[in-house]
């Protein structure tokens, strides 16, 4: 069987660790990309986690390179590029820089990977996916944004630390922006099956909820010189996995809705099947009135940042 390639462009925090989780699962061959600003770190780190492979045990031809010749035919192409958060800032507060980085990245994807499919991961999120849609050509199912899954495990983290179970038997879903107006549903949470509001507290749900939207807010708060980079690149690469094995996960992810759920042509947060072909189906759930309220309220967040990129 071919195997599969895999390219990450930046090779920061969150990209070297994508490339860390894609190799110990085998995901395929990868290939580190950054600018010629940086030249030596993409080699310096793709060498040193190729040196980890006797060791570990996974086959995976791994290189760095300052230019995109390397990455051709790429099958998934993680766009990690862009300035991450300082404490106090939003991730809307990188809008005009990280566009012109996504933007550039883009253009170079389209030309040297014209068939793969983009998992975006730079921050603001919901407007870099659009970037990367736009400035690529690409059709909207190639072009998703990874943010749901990171969430979704934030939630799910949190929750098995509050019933004291496995983090594996908590299953979550949430929807929308990934801003401070994501929206997890407790109707759609259960954790071995059973819903969520059976097990946890409302009052303490709703502390939940809200630690899990200022999720990336307290890991930069902690960090002080950065922003998280374990779990945003584990979520990343589970998406990959599921395009590159074709495993047809349902995963939340940061998909161009049109029709569906009434949304009208952005990239917003729900529920997809991932598979080769990149975002194979949006599947639309029954929300009630109030999830419908601040779902509305998230689109109507992404629209405003999105309406402020000078493409
Ligand atoms: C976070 C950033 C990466 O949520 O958006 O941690």
């Amino acid at each position: 069987m071919k195997r599969a390639k895999i390219s990450i462009v930046g090779s920061g925090n969150v990209g070297a660790t994508a490339a860390h989780w894609a190799a110990s699962k085998e995901l395929g061959d990868i290939v580190l990309v950054d600018i010629p600003q940086v030249d030596g770190m993409p080699q310096g780190k793709a060498l040193d986690l190729f040196q980890a492979s006797p060791v570990e045990g996974f086959d995976s031809k791994i290189i760095g390179t300052t230019s995109y010749e390397p990455t051709a035919n790429s099958d998934v192409v993680i766009v990690t590029a862009g300035v991450a958060r300082k404490p106090g800032m939003s991730r809307d507060d990188l809008i005009n820089i990280n566009t012109g980085i996504v933007r550039s990245v883009a253009e170079n994807v389209a030309k040297h990977s014209p068939n793969a499919v983009m998992i975006v991961v730079s921050n603001p999120l919901d407007a870099m996916v659009y970037v990367a849609w736009k400035a690529s050509g690409f059709p909207t199912k190639h072009v998703i944004g990874q943010a749901g899954v990171l969430d979704a495990a934030r939630y799910r983290s949190f929750l098995a630390m509050e019933i004291g179970c496995s983090v594996e038997d908590v299953h979550a879903l949430l929807l929308g922006g990934h801003g401070d107006d994501m929206v997890p549903l407790p109707r759609y949470t259960f954790a071995g099956g059973i819903p969520i509001t059976q097990l946890v507290k409302p009052d303490r749900l709703e502390e939940i909820i809200k630690r899990t939207r200022n999720g990336g807010a307290e890991i930069v708060g902690l960090l002080k010189t950065g922003s998280a980079y374990y779990a945003p690149a584990a979520a990343t690469v589970q998406m990959a996995e599921s395009i590159i094995r074709d495993k047809k996960r349902i995963l939340p992810c940061a998909a161009y809705c049109e029709k569906e759920y009434g949304v009208g042509g952005f990239f917003v947060g729900v529920p997809c099947i991932l598979g080769t072909d990149g975002v194979e189906k949006i599947i639309e759930i029954d929300l009630d009135p109030t999830e419908k309220k601040m779902f509305q309220s998230s689109v109507d967040h992404v629209k405003e940042l999105v309406a402020t990129v000078k493409l």
